[in-house]
């Protein structure tokens, strides 16, 4: 296992685990604070992430950027990733396999930066995260706890584009799971009870 995240993203860029490496110009593994105490993850990679070597770079992402800002949030403080982590070619959805192939680079990440929260955006970061054949609709919004952390599913950025626009009913669904995201960012950290204090020894 990598002990840095520097050392899992070298060991990425050679990546060849799936038919997405044949057609990436680099893997995108991933920006912002290594230590961050929010993890967001979107789908994959599109032309201008592929080209950049960032995740949302785009439209979808200066749309991310914003909701980010609303919150008081900058990119720098969370760390922002994908699903796949090679462009899938003409913007396709991930394969099943192909998910499956990129796993274990979403798992070491996540080991490494160990973020509180996890923001899902989409269908496909959600149904990794949640282990669960579930839809967006269904359950954006909604919190999660797994496995320690925080779950927090919400809409894709690129699905407000799509869809209604900046004025639509899906934009006011996402700052309002925006705001849940910065409800639970502040709430108090849970420090861990020695056990001698749990007995009354102190
Ligand atoms: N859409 C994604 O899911 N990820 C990106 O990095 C860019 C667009």
């Amino acid at each position: 296992m990598s002990t840095s995240l520097e050392e899992l993203a070298s060991a990425a860029a050679t990546c060849t685990r799936c038919r997405l490496s044949k057609g990436r110009t680099q893997v995108v593994f991933g920006v912002g604070d290594p230590h961050a105490g929010v993890m967001f993850i979107g789908e994959g990679p599109g032309y201008y992430e592929d080209k950049q070597g960032e995740p949302f770079v785009g439209a979808a992402g200066q749309l991310l950027t914003k909701l980010l800002r609303e919150i008081g949030l900058e990119r720098s403080d969370v760390y922002i990733t994908n699903v796949v982590r090679c462009r899938p070619p003409g913007n396709r959805d991930p394969l099943p396999d192909e998910i499956e192939a990129c796993t274990p680079w979403l798992t070491g990440t996540l080991e490494l930066v160990a973020p509180r929260v996890i923001v899902t955006l989409g269908n496909f970061a959600t149904r990794v995260i949640l282990d669960r054949a579930v839809s967006i609709s269904r359950v954006r919004g909604q919190r999660f706890e797994i496995q320690g952390r925080t779950v927090i599913p919400t809409f894709h950025p690129a699905a407000i584009l799509h869809g209604g626009g900046e004025s639509s009913s899906q934009m006011a669904a996402i700052r309002s799971d925006f705001a849940t995201v910065r409800r639970v960012l502040d709430e108090p950290v849970p420090v861990p009870v020695a056990a001698e204090e749990q007995l009354g020894l102190f």
